[in-house]
C-alpha cells in the first residue's frame, strides 16, 4: 500500500528503512521525499514509523531473550 502517492512510497519502504537501524521522520523527508510535496502523507507516516520501530525493537528484544536461552555454549 501507497504510503506517499506523490513520491510512490509504499509502507513497505518505510520499513525496510526502519529495519536498518534508527530512522527519523526527518530521514525519510530527505532520503524519500516523502512529505515534502503535498503533506498529506505524514500523519500517516508518522504512524507507520512509530508501529514499525516498536516492532523492530520487540524483534531486537525477542532476539535478545531468544539468544540467551537458547543459544548459551555448553
Ligand atoms: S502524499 Fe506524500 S507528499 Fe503528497
Amino acid at each position: 500500500m501507497y504510503a506517499c502517492i506523490c513520491f510512490a512510497v509504499k509502507e513497505r519502504d518505510v520499513r525496510e528503512a526502519v529495519s536498518g537501524g534508527p530512522v527519523r521522520m526527518s530521514d525519510l523527508c530527505a532520503n524519500l521525499g516523502v512529505g515534502t510535496k503535498c503533506g498529506r502523507c505524514v500523519s500517516a507516516l508518522r504512524d507507520i514509523l512509530r508501529q514499525a520501530t516498536q516492532e523492530s525493537q520487540l524483534r531486537a528484544v525477542n532476539c535478545e531473550v531468544y539468544d540467551q536461552n537458547f543459544c548459551r555454549e555448553a
